[in-house]
């Protein structure tokens, strides 16, 4: 049901059966390119814009651990670096081998934010693929 106090960003509707799928599956391909020789934990993201294409990104880890990136943000930059500027994000999906529960960390979610607030974001959660509003995960998020 619409909610007319929500701003139009909100009442985006959700994906359709054949995009999700083919956001999941984008997800799942990228992670077998992540470079993960530390945590041994592969990361695939996909993500789908507002123009309707579709980028990808995995983690790429280094032996100073704190300049790991993430796939999520990984794949958010590529999309920045494809359609510039205006970029903004219709959904996200998260992959890992091994398959484990794993949602968008606090880093990660800030990046969403900034480029799309209301965003719908698939993950694994403990009991299944979990399907959640960038919002949902980050309220309060940060703007300059
Ligand atoms: N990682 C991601 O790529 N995305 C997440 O949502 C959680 C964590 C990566 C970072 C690091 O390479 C590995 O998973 C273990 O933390």
């Amino acid at each position: 049901m619409k909610s007319p106090e929500l701003p139009e960003e909100c009442r985006k509707p959700e994906l359709s059966q054949n995009e999700r799928e083919a956001l999941l599956t984008a997800a799942s391909g990228a992670l077998e390119n992540a470079y993960a020789p530390y945590s041994k934990f592969r990361v695939g993201a996909a993500v789908l814009t507002a123009a309707g294409a579709i980028y990808t990104g995995c983690n790429v880890e280094n032996a100073s651990y704190g300049l790991t990136n993430c796939a999520e943000r990984t794949a958010i930059f590529s999309a920045v670096a494809a359609e510039g500027a205006r970029m903004r994000l219709r959904a996200v999906a998260v992959a890992t081998e091994p398959v484990l529960a794993c949602a968008p960390c606090g880093a990660c979610r800030q990046v969403i934010h900034e480029f799309g607030a209301e965003a719908w974001i698939f993950f694994m959660g403990a009991g299944g693929l979990e399907q959640k509003r960038a919002s949902e995960l980050l309220p309060h998020g940060f703007n300059l």
